[in-house]
C-alpha cells in the first residue's frame, strides 16, 4: 500500500491467550483491514476442553502463517505498521508466551513500537469496531470462558470492575453443563442451538445472589443443581429432555446476567451498555438485553459473533488507544497469566 497516509495509524495485533491463533491489521482503532483466526477447537474437542500444552505447540506452528496472511489480506507490509499490539495476559501462560515472543521479535527486527494489551480490554474494545459512535463512559458485561466481569469503562483503557464471578465464569458453566448433558466442547454454541428446541421454563434452576456484592456472580451452584437434576433423573430411570435442560439452564444464566447488569447501569447512572466475550454471542442473552434495554431507554451495544469470541481485531482496537496515549513496552514484556485489568 504505497499511498498509505502517514496520519493513519495501523496496528498489527496478535492474540494467542487460549486456543485461537489470531492476527489482525486495524486502522485508527476501528477499521478492521484483516482478521485472521486459526481456531484450534477441533484439536481440543477430543479431550473435552483446551489442553494448554497442545495449544502452545499449535500456536508456535501457526503464528507466522497467520501474521503473514493478516498483512497480505490488509494489503500492507510491516513498513506500513505503526505498532505491534499483543495480548500479554490474562490467559494460559505457555500460549501467551508464543504471541509475546513473536511480537517482541517483530518489534526488535523492525523497530516498530511494542504495545502489550490486556485480553479483557480487547474484548470490551471489540464494541468500538462496529459502533463508530460508541465512546466511553459506559457499562460493559464481559462474559467469556475465563471471566464474568461487570465493568465501568471510564475512558479508553480505563476500567473499574464493579462485579465479578465468585467461582465459575459464565462460559465455563456453559461448557461444564454441555459436557454433563453430552453435548461436548465448546458448550456455549451447542447449548445456544439446542435451547431453541427446549422449554426454558421446564425446570426451575437457581438464580444465585452474592450477599456481599449485588453485582457479583456465582455459577457453581447452578452447575451443581443441573448435575443433581441429571443424577436424579438417572436414578429414577427417567429420560432426560436435553433441550429442556439446556434451555432452562441458559435462562437461569441469562436472567442473572441481565438483572445484575441493568441494576448496575441504573445505579451508576449510565445510559449506554455493552456486552463482550464469547458468551456475548449467545442469541438468547442478546435478545433479552435488547428487550430490557429498550424498555429502560438504555442504548445497547454488542459485537458481531466473530468479534465476541477470541480474535486479534479486538486487540488491535484496544492496542490503538494504548498506543495513542503513549503506552510502549520494552523487550522485557512478559506473559502474565493473571494480569489485573
Ligand atoms: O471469549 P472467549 O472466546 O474465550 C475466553 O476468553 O474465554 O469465550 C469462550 C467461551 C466458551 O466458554 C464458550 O462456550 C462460550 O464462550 N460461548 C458461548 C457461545 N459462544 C461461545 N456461550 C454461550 N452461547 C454462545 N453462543
Ligand atoms: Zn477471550
Amino acid at each position: 500500500m504505497d499511498q498509505m497516509n502517514k496520519s493513519e495509524v495501523l496496528i498489527l495485533a496478535i492474540e494467542t491467550s487460549c486456543d485461537e491463533t489470531a492476527a489482525s491489521v486495524v486502522k485508527n482503532g476501528r477499521e478492521v483491514l484483516s482478521n485472521v483466526i486459526y481456531t484450534q477447537i477441533a484439536l481440543h474437542t477430543q479431550f473435552g476442553g483446551v489442553v494448554p500444552e497442545i495449544a502452545s505447540r499449535k500456536h508456535i506452528e501457526k503464528i507466522n502463517q497467520v501474521i503473514e496472511q493478516a498483512l497480505k489480506e490488509a494489503e500492507v507490509t510491516l513498513q506500513d505498521i505503526s505498532a505491534v499490539a499483543v495480548t500479554h495476559g490474562p490467559g494460559l501462560v505457555g500460549a501467551l508466551l508464543v504471541g509475546v515472543a513473536e511480537a517482541k521479535a517483530i518489534s526488535f527486527a523492525t523497530g516498530i513500537p511494542l504495545v502489550g494489551v490486556h485480553h479483557i480490554s480487547g474484548h470490551i474494545s471489540a464494541n468500538y469496531i462496529e459502533h463508530k459512535e460508541l465512546e466511553p463512559p459506559f457499562v460493559c458485561l464481559v462474559a467469556s470462558g475465563g471471566h464474568s466481569h461487570l465493568v465501568v469503562v471510564k475512558d479508553y483503557g480505563r476500567y473499574e470492575i464493579i462485579g465479578r464471578t465468585r467461582d465459575d465464569a459464565a462460559g465455563e458453566a456453559f461448557d461444564k453443563v454441555a459436557r454433563a448433558i453430552g453435548l461436548g466442547y465448546p458448550g456455549g454454541p451447542k447449548i445456544d442451538r439446542l435451547s431453541r428446541e427446549g422449554n426454558p421454563d421446564a425446570i426451575l434452576f437457581p438464580r444465585a445472589k452474592v450477599a456481599e456484592n449485588e453485582y457479583d456472580f456465582s455459577f457453581s451452584g447452578l452447575k451443581s443443581s443441573v448435575l443433581n437434576y441429571l443424577n436424579n433423573c438417572r436414578m429414577k430411570g427417567e429420560e432426560v429432555n436435553q433441550a429442556d435442560v439446556a434451555a432452562s439452564f441458559q435462562k437461569a444464566v441469562v436472567d442473572v446476567l441481565v438483572e445484575h447488569s441493568l441494576h448496575a447501569v441504573k445505579t451508576f447512572g449510565y445510559d449506554k451498555f455493552a456486552i463482550a466475550g464469547g458468551v456475548a454471542s449467545n442469541s438468547s442473552l442478546r435478545a433479552a438485553f435488547e428487550q430490557e434495554c429498550a424498555k429502560r431507554g438504555i442504548t445497547f451495544y454488542y459485537p458481531s459473533p466473530v468479534y465476541c469470541t477470541d480474535n486479534a481485531a479486538m486487540i488491535g482496537a484496544a492496542g490503538y488507544y494504548e498506543y495513542m496515549r503513549g503506552v510502549r513496552h520494552g523487550y522485557d514484556l512478559n506473559a502474565v497469566p493473571n494480569l489485573p485489568l
